[in-house]
């Protein structure tokens, strides 16, 4: 399966496999890591327009954009001034288009009638578009979900109306609002949307390899992938599932040495992009997805969880792919003696 390129308005993308907005997550330091391996187009965390528009520090900060890959500003927020004003800054910020946060399904976010909450009310959606599309010259995308709830699936009337108020492309996460991250994407429904439209449509939801993001493609019938918690850990699969579905047949089979440079480089980023004291916290949670499935580093990830030296986190990490890769061959001779012992199949642990 090939992707073809896609046009967003005038931006041109070869392979559409992109990187999802995720609040908390996809901030500047992992953003630079997904580009350092490779990626087509990503997208800022979901920035409050509100707050964008009042020159917060910490939010202007998220919305730091780097030029080496377009990257889009995703806006949260539903009244009409306010978000035209935050689109007209990201545009003036350098973002290559702006996103409409149509899928939150946060009850802070809903509450103040933004994320998810706007799909309720398609009037107030088809204004909130047009309002962008007529605030900047870059495309506007949108980000949705299939509906508020089962029994009000309404992405592909969504989908329609942005279409026709001069949105660019449409990503829609199969899942509705009540179902926040429970259940399956359901990618079939999101196929009705595809029909229903001639935009790029995006699919979303439960894509963390080659075989789903097929499989999610097939489905639904989608002009490219979305692809976020999937990433956790391995900043390079957006460019690992992009050379795959551009017919490069690529082998990503990093070495334990190779991910131990990648999560150092991350955790040095984080560092410097929120100093020692902040990043050292913010980076827990990386450190955990980055030793996830290693052999015996349970007990170590609880001390990097309560280490407040950057030096000590750097070798307990060091120490978990190291003793990772002792304990895999530690396992293999273990098992080989097995198989000739009793002449039983083996396999290797992942
Ligand atoms: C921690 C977290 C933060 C998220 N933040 C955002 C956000 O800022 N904007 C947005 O549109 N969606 C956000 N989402 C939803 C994701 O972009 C995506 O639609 C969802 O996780 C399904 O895709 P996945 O299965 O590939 O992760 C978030 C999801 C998670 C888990």
């Amino acid at each position: 399966m090939i992707l073809n390129q896609i046009n967003i308005g005038s931006l041109a993308i070869k392979t559409p496999v992109l990187l999802c907005p995720l609040a908390g997550i996809t901030d500047v330091p992992y953003r630079a890591m997904v580009r350092s391996f490779g990626a087509n187009l990503m997208y800022s965390e979901m920035i409050s327009s509100m707050a964008i528009t009042r020159n917060s520090t910490k939010t202007l900060k998220m919305a730091e954009i780097s030029q080496e890959v377009p990257t889009g500003i995703q806006l949260a927020g539903s009244n009409l001034e306010i978000l035209s004003e935050a689109a007209k800054i990201a545009e003036d910020l350098g973002a290559c288009l702006i996103d409409i946060n149509m899928g939150c399904p946060a009850k802070k976010v809903v509450n103040g009638i933004a994320g998810s909450a706007v799909m309720k009310d398609e009037c107030l959606a088809g204004k909130i578009m047009e309002t962008l599309v007529n605030s900047v010259k870059i495309p506007v995308t949108v980000k949705m979900r299939l509906g508020w709830d089962s029994a009000n699936i309404n992405a592909p009337t969504l989908a329609k109306i942005a279409e026709s108020s001069g949105v660019s492309l449409v990503t829609v996460h199969g899942r509705t609002r009540q179902q926040f991250y429970s259940g399956e994407s359901n990618w079939e429904t999101v196929g009705s949307v595809v029909k229903n439209v001639s935009i790029p449509v995006i699919v979303n939801g439960d894509i963390i390899d080659l075989p789903s993001a097929k499989k999610a493609l097939s489905i639904s019938g989608a002009s490219g992938i979305m692809v976020g918690r999937g990433t956790y850990g391995k900043p390079w699969l957006i460019k690992e599932l992009s050379d795959n579905l551009s017919g490069l047949n690529t082998e990503f089979n990093l070495s334990n040495e190779k991910k131990l440079e990648v999560a150092l480089m991350h955790y040095n980023l984080m560092i410097d992009y929120y100093g020692d004291v902040h990043g050292m916290k913010i980076a827990r949670k990386h450190l955990s997805w980055y030793t996830k499935g290693l052999r015996n580093s349970a007990h170590l990830r609880a001390t990097i969880n309560v280490s407040e030296d950057i030096n000590e986190v750097k070798d307990l990490i060091a120490e978990c792919f190291h003793n990772d890769a002792t304990n895999k061959a530690d396992y293999e001779d273990e098992a080989i003696n097995e198989y000739t012992n009793h002449n039983i199949k083996f396999s290797r642990p992942n």
